[in-house]
C-alpha cells in the first residue's frame, strides 16, 4: 500500500508595511496592501507533515504534540477544503489515473521550533508550512501566489511566507479574492545583508488579537480611513523602490513610519488599543538616538525598528551593524548569562551577558534609563531567508500508523 505523505517547512514574515483591517473577514481580505521581509527558516520556522489516506476516519491536526480542534467552517477547515478542492480541480480532474486523493481525510502535525510563550506569532509560519506541505501531497501544479490565496484564509498575514525575500501582499480588488496574493519584490539573494534581531520583551498581559483590534479599528478609526486612502499606496511604492536599490536609510524610513502608524491607528480605536510598553518605547528611543549620530556623521540611517500586535520589537539592520546593536541593546536591557545564541558568532565565544555593552561614540547616554535583567528576556539574531522548503521522509512528525511522533 502506497504512503501518500509530505513534510515542509516555512518561514516567518515581520511586515514593514503593515497589514491592519479587512474589507471581508471571511475571506481575508485586507484594507490596505503590505510588504514584509521573509525571516531564515534556519532560526525561526514551522514545519509540518501532511498525509492522506483511506483508512483515515476525519481530518485531524496535532499542533507541537497536542491535538487541536477542527472547527467546521473554521480558517484551518476552510484552508484544508481549498486545498482538496485545488487537487480534485489541477489533477485529478486533468489525470484520472492519479489517486483520489482529494476524497481521503489528512493526518497533519505541525511543529514551530520557536516556544509560543516568546510572544511570536506563528500563524504565518504555520499557516504557510500547512499549505506547503498539502501542496507537495497532493503535487499540486500551481505557483506560490496560487498557495498564497489559501494560506491567507489562514491568516492574512501568511500569504507573505510562501517567498523569501522581500514579499508584497496586493490587496486586490475583487470580491472573490482572486486577486488578493502575494507577489515576490525582491528575492532573499537580492539583499542577502539584511539582518533583523528581534527582542522578545516580558509581557505579563494578555493583548488584543490581531483579529478583534483590526476590526474594531476599521469600524470605529478616521485615521485608518486617511492611511488606507493615502498613505499606504505611495509606501508601498516607495519601500519597493528601496529595497530595489537597496537603499537602506529609505528602508528604515519608511518602515519606522509605517509602524508608528499602525500604532496610531490602534490608540485611534475605539476603545484605544496598546500594544507597546515602556521598554518598546526605549528601544524606539534607542534606535533613534543611534540613527541620529549615524546621520550626523554622514552615513544615514542604519537601523529600523518595527512592532507588531505585541511589545517585541524587531530591529532590521545591514549585517555590517548588528554587532553594535546587539551591544547598544545589551548596555540598557542586561542578559541573563547563556540566553542569547550567537548564532553567526559575532562575539567569538564570549557571552553577550558578559559584555557590558559598548556605546558608538556621540551617542546620548539619556535616552532612555538601564532596565533590569529580564525586561528583554531574550534577543533573536537572524536574517532574510527562502520561501517554504519541501523536506525529506526522515524529517517526518506522523509515525508509520500517521499519529504524530513523540518529539
Ligand atoms: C500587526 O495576519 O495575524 O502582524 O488575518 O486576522 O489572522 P488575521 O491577522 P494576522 O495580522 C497580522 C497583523 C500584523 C501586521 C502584519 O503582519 O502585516
Amino acid at each position: 500500500m502506497s504512503v501518500y505523505q509530505a513534510t515542509a517547512s516555512a518561514p516567518v514574515n515581520i511586515a514593514c508595511i503593515k497589514y491592519w483591517g479587512k474589507r471581508d473577514t471571511k475571506l481575508i481580505l485586507p484594507t490596505n496592501s503590505s510588504l514584509s521581509v521573509t525571516l531564515h527558516q534556519d532560526h525561526l520556522r514551522s514545519t509540518t507533515t501532511s498525509r492522506a489516506d483511506p483508512s483515515f476516519e476525519s481530518d485531524r491536526l496535532w499542533l507541537n504534540g497536542k491535538e487541536e480542534d477542527i472547527k467546521a467552517g473554521g480558517r484551518m477547515a476552510t484552508c484544508i477544503a481549498e486545498m482538496k478542492r485545488l487537487r480534485k480541480e489541477e489533477v485529478e480532474d486533468k489525470q484520472p489515473n492519479e489517486p483520489k486523493l482529494s476524497s481521503y481525510h489528512v493526518h497533519i502535525a505541525s511543529f514551530n521550533n520557536f516556544p509560543t510563550a516568546a510572544g511570536l506569532a506563528s500563524s504565518a509560519s504555520g499557516f504557510a508550512a500547512l499549505v506547503s506541505s498539502l501542496a507537495q501531497l497532493y503535487k499540486l501544479p500551481v505557483s506560490p501566489s496560487t498557495l498564497s490565496l489559501i494560506a491567507r484564509q489562514g491568516s492574512g498575514s501568511a500569504c507573505r511566507s510562501l517567498y523569501g525575500g522581500f514579499v508584497a501582499w496586493e490587496q486586490g480588488t475583487r470580491a472573490d479574492g482572486l486577486d488578493s496574493l502575494a507577489v515576490e519584490v525582491a528575492p532573499q539573494s537580492h539583499w542577502p545583508e539584511m539582518h533583523a534581531l528581534i527582542c522578545v520583551v516580558s509581557d505579563d498581559k494578555k493583548g488584543t488579537s490581531s483579529t478583534s483590534g483590526m476590526q474594531r479599528t476599521v469600524e470605529t478609526s478616521t485615521l485608518l480611513q486617511h492611511r488606507i486612502a493615502h498613505v499606504v499606496p505611495k509606501r508601498m511604492a516607495a519601500i519597493s523602490a528601496a529595497i530595489k536599490a537597496r537603499d537602506f536609510d529609505a528602508f528604515a524610513q519608511i518602515t519606522m513610519a509605517d509602524s508608528n502608524q499602525f500604532h496610531a491607528v490602534a490608540l485611534d480605536t475605539e476603545p484605544p488599543i496598546f500594544y507597546m510598553n515602556d521598554v518598546s518605547r526605549a528601544i524606539i528611543a534607542l534606535i533613534v538616538e543611534y540613527n541620529r549620530v549615524s546621520v550626523e556623521k554622514g552615513h544615514g540611517r542604519k537601523a529600523a525598528y518595527t512592532y507588531d500586535a505585541g511589545p517585541n520589537a524587531v530591529i532590521y539592520t545591514l549585517k555590517e551593524n548588528v554587532k553594535e546593536i546587539i551591544e547598544l541593546i545589551v548596555r540598557y536591557f542586561p542578559q541573563a548569562v547563556g540566553s542569547f545564541k550567537d548564532v553567526f558568532g559575532l562575539f567569538g565565544g564570549v557571552d553577550v551577558a558578559q559584555t557590558g555593552g559598548k556605546l558608538v561614540e556621540g551617542f546620548n547616554e539619556a535616552v532612555a534609563k538601564k532596565f533590569e535583567v529580564g525586561a528583554v528576556k531574550g534577543l533573536i539574531h537572524t536574517k532574510v531567508g527562502d520561501g517554504p522548503r519541501a523536506l525529506g521522509a526522515e524529517e517526518s512528525l506522523l509515525n508509520a500508523s500517521g499519529q504524530p511522533k513523540t518529539l
